[in-house]
């Protein structure tokens, strides 16, 4: 079994008709225009996939990945591009795409970077928002669920790499579930 004992909080369905709406609501918003679809790898890349490929505009695709400084396993909350994009951004429509806000630190700090390079316009969506870990005022354009301060897996999201590929989010409430499924 694949984490069978956790508990589901938005089953594949439900995933689906979000995603399918966020990405009428962005095709609305964008049209005329193409976009750069910007995933932060690794837990943005199932999401985008879905999303670009229900956008009834046509899109470019690029990646970041981002790394976190600090002494030991404490963070600093220092965040750099680790892996920069390819694309050339000056001029250009762009939006993040990512899997979860969690304090706002990740896209907080990826958004300063990327708007030093003069983009046309520079959005967020995020597919999950857990608003009240915040610890930096971050507020995404696009929102797929907002959800309470549970660790969650699944659909890209990961506990110590597992679990992305789950197509459902679930809830790890426990060590069983972490360690034995
Ligand atoms: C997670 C998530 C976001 C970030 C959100 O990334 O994908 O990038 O944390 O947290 P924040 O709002 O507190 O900054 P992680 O570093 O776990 O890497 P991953 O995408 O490879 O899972």
């Amino acid at each position: 079994m694949r984490a069978a004992a956790a508990e589901i909080l938005f089953p594949k369905e439900v995933i689906d008709r979000r995603v399918r709406e966020l990405a009428g609501q962005i095709s609305r918003d964008y049209e005329g225009r193409e976009p750069l679809i910007v995933g932060i790898l690794n837990g943005a890349f199932i999401f985008m996939a879905d999303l670009i490929r229900a956008l009834d505009v046509p899109c470019r695709v690029d990646f970041v990945r981002l790394a976190s400084y600090g002494a030991g396993s404490v963070s600093s909350g220092e965040i750099r591009i680790g892996m920069d994009l390819e694309t050339p951004i000056a001029g250009r429509d762009v939006l993040i795409v990512e899997d979860i806000v969690d304090t706002g630190l990740t896209l907080s700090r990826l958004v300063e970077i990327l708007r030093k390079r003069q983009p046309a316009s520079l959005r967020v969506c995020a597919f999950l928002d857990k608003r009240e870990r915040r610890r930096v005022p971050f507020t995404a354009d696009y929102v797929g669920f907002p959800i309470p301060d549970r660790f969650v897996v699944g659909y890209g999201l990961d506990y110590n790499e597992k679990f992305r590929f789950l197509p459902d989010v679930r809830v790890l409430g426990t060590s069983f579930e972490r360690e034995g499924v």
